[in-house]
C-alpha cells in the first residue's frame, strides 16, 4: 500500500530550493534523502510530512491530496499516523522523560513499552528531568516518544545527529524493525551516506533536483 506520494513538488524562500521533487513511500519501506548542507533537505522533509505548503506540487498521504484535507482530518492525521523526530528535539523541559512519554502515550491511546526503552538505553534515566539528561539521551527520548504513538509513517531529520556510532546504529535498527514490523515508512534525511544507502530507496538532492540514485 502507498503510504505517501510527493510529486512536482518546488520551494522557495529567497531563491529556489527545488523544483520537479517527486518521492513514492511504501508499506515496510524506508527513503533515505541526502545532499550538501543547505540543499533544501529539511526543507523537503517539512513539505512531505504536512508541516509547510509547497510553492508548487502535491502531496498525497493514504492517497488523500493534503492540500484538500479538511483541518480536521489533517490534525487527525498528524496526530495518529505522523511520527516526526526533529533535527533539535523539542521535549517539555520541566517534566521527566517518563512525563513527556506519558503525554503522547495519552493523547495516541498508546502504552510506553519498557522494551522501547531498554532498546533505546533509557530505561535507567527515565524519571529524570529532562534538562538532566545529556543531547543524546534527549534524542533518544524524543525518539521513543514518537514510536510510542505507534505512527504510520516516521519523518526522520538527522535523529542520529547526536549519538556514537554504536548508539547511532541500534537507533536505526529500532526504526527499521518498527517499520517491517508495524507495516509503517520511514523518510529520513541524513548526511551520512554510509546510514542512507542502509534504506531501500535512496535520493540525492543536488542542483536544484530530486535525484533516485538507488
Ligand atoms: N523558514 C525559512 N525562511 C527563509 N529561508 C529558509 C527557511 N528555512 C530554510 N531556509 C533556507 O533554505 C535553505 C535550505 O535550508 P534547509 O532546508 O534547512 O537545508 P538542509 O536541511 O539541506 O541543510 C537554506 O539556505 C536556509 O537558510
Ligand atoms: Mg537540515
Amino acid at each position: 500500500m502507498n503510504l505517501l506520494s510527493a510529486n512536482n513538488l518546488s520551494h522557495k524562500f529567497d531563491y529556489e530550493l527545488f523544483s520537479n521533487a517527486s518521492l513514492e513511500l511504501d508499506e515496510k519501506e524506508s527513503i533515505a534523502i541526502i545532499g550538501t548542507s543547505g540543499s533544501g533537505k529539511s526543507t523537503l522533509l517539512h513539505i512531505v510530512s504536512t508541516l509547510l505548503k509547497p510553492f508548487g506540487g502535491e502531496v498525497f498521504i493514504f492517497g488523500e491530496n493534503v492540500s484538500k484535507m479538511s483541518k480536521k482530518r489533517l490534525m487527525e492525521i498528524k496526530r495518529e499516523e505522523l511520527g516526526i523526530v526533529f533535527q533539535s528535539h523539542y521535549l517539555f523541559k520541566g517534566f521527566s522523560a517518563m512525563e513527556n512519554l506519558e503525554v503522547a502515550a495519552i493523547l495516541s491511546n498508546q502504552k510506553v513499552e519498557d522494551e522501547l526503552l531498554k532498546r533505546l538505553d533509557i530505561a535507567e534515566c527515565i524519571h529524570q528531568k529532562v534538562t538532566q539528561l545529556s543531547g543524546g539521551q534527549q534524542q533518544r527520548v524524543s525518539i521513543a516518544r514518537v514510536l510510542t504513538k505507534k505512527p504510520r509513517i516516521l519523518f526522520l531529520d538527522e535523529p542520529t545527529g547526536n549519538l556514537d556510532k554504536a548508539t547511532a546504529n541500534e537507533v536505526m535498527s529500532v526504526f527499521f524493525e518498527y517499520i517491517s514490523t508495524m507495516n509503517a515508512g520511514m523518510v529520513l534525511v541524513t548526511h551520512d551516506e554510509e546510514l542512507a544507502f542502509k534504506c531501500h530507496k535512496v535520493y540525492r538532492l543536488v542542483n536544484k533536483e530530486l535525484l533516485r540514485i538507488v
